[in-house]
């Protein structure tokens, strides 16, 4: 898929994926776009991240691909080399900030609190994760902010399940939430892509 004007805007559940083992990531990826949600989003949180995002890229037209858990500067750029349409980092600093931008992607920084939202909008940015989101105050917090900083925008995540998202997708700040609910570890280990894709169903439903 060719990126969005916004990473916000293509779903309303961004997938969060965490693949162990690289034969599932391209079945896991299919599944999502056949239950409406074509993106994800693919920690790098294990050894064969990396290549799942490029069998994705490589075998699944018309989903957008995005690298998750970026916590360091190179991780920024081996995503982006691995073909990443976007980044995702769990929080920011001045420095994984510059590493994304020097990518050329949109990428969404993680931000838990008002000062590392200013920080993110002093970068000309506002469009971010809000992570965890359910420790960090939950929509009761984002609504919150809403008022002294509107600019901002949010992808919660961390927390959030089925019945939690609409209270979450209903405010003016947030665009979408990232869950990882739609890829259980027993579904994943018995290949059940079919249930996977039911989860999606019904997240997308949410839109
Ligand atoms: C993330 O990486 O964004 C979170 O670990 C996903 O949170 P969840 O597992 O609570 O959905």
């Amino acid at each position: 898929m060719s990126a969005p004007e916004s990473v916000l805007d293509v779903v309303p559940v961004m997938p969060v994926v965490v693949v162990d083992d690289l034969a599932a990531a391209v079945p896991i990826a299919r599944a999502l776009v056949a239950g409406g949600l074509p993106a994800i989003e693919l920690t790098l949180r294990t050894p064969v991240a990396l290549d799942a995002l490029r069998a994705i890229v490589a075998e699944v037209p018309g989903i957008l691909v995005g690298a998750g858990t970026i916590v360091t500067p190179q991780q920024a750029a081996d995503a982006a080399a691995a073909g990443a349409q976007f980044l995702v980092s769990p929080g920011a600093t001045p420095t994984l900030l510059s590493a994304m931008v020097d990518t050329g992607l949109p990428f969404l920084p993680g931000t838990a609190t008002v000062s590392e939202v200013l920080a993110v909008l002093e970068r000309g940015l506002t469009e971010m994760k809000f992570f965890p989101a359910e420790a960090s105050g939950g929509s009761a917090y984002l609504k919150a902010i809403a008022g002294p900083v509107p600019q901002a925008r949010f992808c919660p995540t961390g927390g959030i399940t089925p019945a939690s998202a609409p209270t979450y997708l209903a405010l003016p700040n947030v665009g979408c939430v990232g869950g990882s609910w739609l890829t259980p570890a027993d579904a994943v280990a018995a290949g059940d892509w079919a249930r996977i894709e039911a989860l999606a169903k019904e997240a997308a439903a949410l839109g």
